[in-house]
């Protein structure tokens, strides 16, 4: 066998082995096998540019070359589907199908309604060869590079041969629960905003301009239209299920029914269950089967007259609002929350949600003793949507109304034009404003002193050793041994963990300076483009909004921090202390983000660099050392002989096993 037939063989197989894996989650090989020929597959590409194949198996890594996404029209325009909110509604609509039939039997189709971002598929001779977002109906957003990164969209049709040349199948982008939260905690750790359900973290993943970004992210898709000349079945389900057979993912949910009253079981069912899915949905979506009769019944100008959503209730819990309290972050910002007599919400008994702010609290006319709806979307937090008017009885408390000054300070508050939250602005001297400073001066992405913790700040903030966390280089072995039962040998520990932290390295030193809106990712793109905190103290808002990936709100935050002399000074007592306030000589040269966001594993023994290297080239391209393999782990640089544990753990996760050619390539 040559080169050629030997690239296509190993083509066609992983093609196989991804349906198997990601569509019917029934492996058919072990990891390290597909790793294998995956690797083997990548030589000969690399071997053979002319036998370059946009749909081969190796480009679903995506790539971070950012390009802006073609504006494209739909071939036949992506409609939406009318809405229906109980069971009266949805039986008013299978009157009026049954009218429209003339009598004639018919079969629904019930599927689960996913809630993501629809998308376009479209297939000519097996091969995905384009992918477009619904947009505006008409036109919508070519994403084709983003959608090959999804492990369970075909990139070539791995079986059969009954397809026609050209077809669209659209269906739904999810972003698993299990991803979801998986990258809030992510975000969460580098004060990054968090995305509030996983549709959000769909549509922002899919919109990204990075590819390599999409690919991490961990998106999934299900499918549920098949539209084109020469589809194959006579009903929509017998279409779904060809569909499947081709190497699409399908709904397991999917059933034909023939009753009223099998729709309302159908709808009573998953309304319980879906909670056990992998994936959001929002309702259940309802479609005449035989597309004869989907023709005759036709379309609206907006929606099909053939199907129907039934949109599920969001969880919602009505309980008695005790008390308001007000809580200051970080920031200054005065969070609302009410705590309420203890009400079961989505399996948790929840018995504090959070009210917004200002605004929502006198909109809603909200009194102590208040009858309050609380409700448990996608989001993390319970929130308060709604009060019982009717509820109130002569038990009703005072209205609640916002403080005007600092529950912790005193401090008058202040609202800022354009902005709904209310702000404490004494940040040179509100306790919990100074301890959250210090204490994500000190966490692990910014200086990591793990020798200190949020007990041990607490304590020296309230004996007066630290007010800021240009203290914490001036505190003293006699200020703080004994203290809290400490021994010489804990308050030795202390001391060299701050002595250390003035090798971190500016970027993240950027980063534990806690200037509002700079997270760990905007502090190392301004590190790399302006080098040393003097360049950026200077910088104009021009100069900084064309970096890419810094915006208006991060450049006027950076402008109103370097204004206010007190930062200044703060800025010149660390430096004096020896914390680092430009690159280093070595990080200066070569530093790309080409793993930016990845967290790598080095095992095995290497020929062409040694461990350490390895080590600082990871670091050097954006990545990040980690010891042992989780679920996180982005892949694994194997050399020779790699530990037999680690293998087979790297197996069991399913993380990518990158050989040492492969990875300076990567990093080239
Ligand atoms: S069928 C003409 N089936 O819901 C019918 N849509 O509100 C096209 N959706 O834009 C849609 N799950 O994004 C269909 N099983 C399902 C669905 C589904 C989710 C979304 C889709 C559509 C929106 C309509």
């Amino acid at each position: 066998m040559d080169e050629r037939q030997k690239i296509e063989q190993l083509r066609a197989e992983l093609h196989k082995h991804n349906y198997q894996y990601y569509v019917l989650n029934q492996p058919s090989v072990s990891d390290l096998e597909f790793d294998q020929m995956m690797r083997q597959l990548q030589d000969l590409e690399a071997r053979h540019p002319e036998l370059y194949d946009p749909n081969s198996p190796t480009q679903r890594v995506g790539s971070d070359l950012n390009h802006e996404f073609q504006q494209v029209e739909h071939k036949r325009p992506m409609l939406s589907l009318a809405n229906t909110y109980n069971k009266e509604e949805v039986r008013e609509w299978y009157e009026r199908v049954e009218d429209g039939l003339s009598g004639q039997p018919f079969q629904v189709c019930c599927e689960m309604k996913f809630d993501g971002l629809s998308i376009s598929l479209h297939y000519e001779k097996g091969r995905l060869v384009r992918a477009v977002t619904r947009g505006d109906g008409v036109r919508g957003d070519d994403v084709t590079e983003n959608i090959k990164t999804i492990r369970s969209i075909p990139l070539v049709l791995p079986n059969g041969a009954d397809y026609p040349d050209e077809f669209e199948i659209r269906g739904e982008v999810l972003m698993p629960w299990e991803s979801f939260e998986a990258l809030n905690r992510e975000r969460e750790a580098a004060e990054e905003p968090l995305f509030a359900n996983p549709r959000n973290a769909a549509s922002g993943t899919l919109k990204s301009k990075n590819s390599a970004v999409v690919a991490q992210r961990k998106l999934d898709a299900y499918l549920y239209y098949l539209l084109g000349e020469g589809i194959p079945g006579e009903s929509h389900y017998d279409n779904l299920q060809k569909a499947h057979e081709w190497g699409f993912k399908i709904g397991p949910q999917m059933k034909l029914v023939t009753t009223l009253q099998e729709i309302y079981d159908y709808i009573d069912y998953w309304d319980v269950e879906r909670k056990n899915l992998p994936v959001a949905t929002d309702g259940i979506v309802l479609k005449v089967n035989s597309l004869a009769q989907q023709r005759s019944l036709g379309l609206t100008a907006k929606s099909p007259r053939w199907a129907i959503a039934y949109k599920f209730l969001a969880e919602k819990q009505s309980t008695v609002l005790r008390e308001v309290t007000f809580q200051v972050g970080r920031t200054g910002a005065i969070t609302p929350v009410a705590n309420m007599d203890p009400v079961q919400l989505s399996g948790t008994v929840v018995r504090r949600a959070t009210l917004n702010n200002e605004d929502f609290i006198r909109n809603l006319d909200l009194h102590i003793g208040d009858h309050v709806f609380v409700e448990k979307g996608g989001e993390i937090i319970p929130k308060i949507v709604d009060v019982d008017l009717d509820a109130r009885d002569e038990n009703l408390g005072p209205r609640v109304e916002f403080v005007t000054t600092c529950p912790e300070c005193g401090t008058k508050l202040v609202r800022y034009e354009g902005e709904a939250a209310t702000y404490c602005p004494n940040d040179a001297s509100c306790p919990p404003q100074l301890k959250g400073r210090i204490e994500h001066f000190i966490s692990r992405k910014a200086m990591n002193i793990d020798s200190l913790g949020p007990e041990t700040i607490a304590e020296y903030f309230r004996r007066g050793i630290v007010h800021d966390p240009a203290d914490l280089y001036e505190i003293r072995r006699d200020q703080i041994s004994g203290a809290r039962g400490q021994k010489d040998k804990s308050a030795s520990k202390i001391l060299l963990g701050i002595q250390e932290s003035t090798n971190v390295p500016f970027e993240r030193v950027l980063y534990a300076l806690g200037i509002r809106f700079v997270g760990e990712t905007a502090a190392k793109t301004l590190a790399r483009n302006f080098k040393s905190i003097d360049a950026l103290a200077k910088a104009s808002v021009e100069e900084l909004l064309q970096v890419n990936g810094i915006g208006t709100v991060i450049a006027q935050s950076i402008i109103t921090w370097f204004a206010n002399p007190q930062n200044v000074w703060f800025v010149e007592r660390l430096r004096s202390y020896g914390v680092q306030m430009e690159l280093s000589e070595d990080e200066l040269s070569e530093h790309t983000d080409k793993l930016l966001g990845q967290s790598i594993v080095i095992s095995g023994v290497f020929a062409h660099h040694s461990r350490d290297e390895y080590k600082a080239l990871i670091e050097k391209h954006g990545g990040k050392n980690v010891g042992s393999i989780s679920a996180k782990t982005s892949f694994i640089l194997a050399g020779e002989n790699m530990g037999p544990a680690k293998l087979e753990k790297a197996q069991k996760l399913g993380i990518r096993i990158v050989g040492e050619d492969e990875f300076l390539s990567l990093i080239e």
